[in-house]
């Protein structure tokens, strides 16, 4: 959803949490050891944007391509999921915060489903803090669903194909997995690398982008205070002139 934010505060930071593996082998333990203490800076970044008044949080947690990492390390991660999301759920619902996961989700486990399932359902009504978990995500896989549904609707419902014809960006939203969702006014990558790796490709389009070199489990309350200070002194154009 476009979402031309010109204030302070960003309304949706995304994060892309990368440095897991190194971190655990910088202290030469299995790279899953990362993704534990991974979790940690999670709630970390929750809790910080509850308090900044970031009303949009969401985390690159697995991508499509990510399925191609060994079976060990992707059964560990997933179980990790399960076993995250059913021991914060309480403390989210408490604190207001409403969770949803987006993706593909016919690739997850009977498990994960349920429990995902459970949660969207159990925090569906509230609204200090939207908190959007990514998982089995890519940008490209989100643009081609959202074109079959959009080419299934007009299939079904020729009679709408002048609609189709003038369609305009905000109407090509709707049949992307983000509907509703604001555009992130910031996207954070940590670990050093400086790219997007397939992630968020229509709605990134304006995003700010930060990239910094602290590895995911140390990024904690303190950076992401730093990175909505980055972001508050950016100066947002659109392309317009001010
Ligand atoms: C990237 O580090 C991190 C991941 C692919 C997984 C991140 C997942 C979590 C922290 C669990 C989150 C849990 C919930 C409930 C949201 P990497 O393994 O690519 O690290 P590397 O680049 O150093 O190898």
């Amino acid at each position: 959803m476009a979402n031309e934010n010109m204030t302070g505060i960003p309304v949706h930071v995304s994060m892309i949490m990368d440095g897991n593996g190194r971190w655990a082998k910088e202290r030469g333990k299995e790279r899953v050891y990362g993704h534990f203490e991974g979790v940690e800076s999670v709630r970390a970044c929750v809790e910080a944007a509850v308090e900044t008044g970031v009303k949009y949080l969401s985390l690159y947690a697995f991508s499509e391509e990510n399925w191609n990492r060994p079976q060990a390390e992707v059964d560990t991660l997933m179980g990790l999921m399960v076993k995250a999301m059913a021991n914060e759920m309480p403390a989210l619902d408490k604190n207001g915060v409403r969770f949803m996961v987006i993706g593909n989700r016919e690739r997850l486990s009977n498990d994960l489903n349920e429990v995902i399932d459970s949660c969207m359902a159990q925090t569906a009504s509230n609204n200090v803090l939207t908190l959007i978990i990514f998982l089995s995500y890519s940008g490209k896989w989100d643009i081609l669903q959202a074109a079959k549904r959009m080419a299934v609707e007009m299939l079904e419902n020729p009679e709408k194909a002048d609609d189709l014809l003038d369609m305009d960006i905000n109407g090509f939203d709707r049949f992307l997995a983000t509907a509703g969702i604001p555009d992130p006014d910031l996207i954070v990558r940590t670990s050093g690398e400086c790219r997007l790796s397939n992630y968020l490709l229509w709605q990134g389009a304006y995003s700010e982008l930060l990239f910094v070199d602290t590895l995911w489990p140390d990024f904690r309350k303190e950076e992401f205070r730093k990175a909505v200070e980055y972001y508050s002194k950016r100066d947002r154009r659109y392309g317009k002139v001010k």
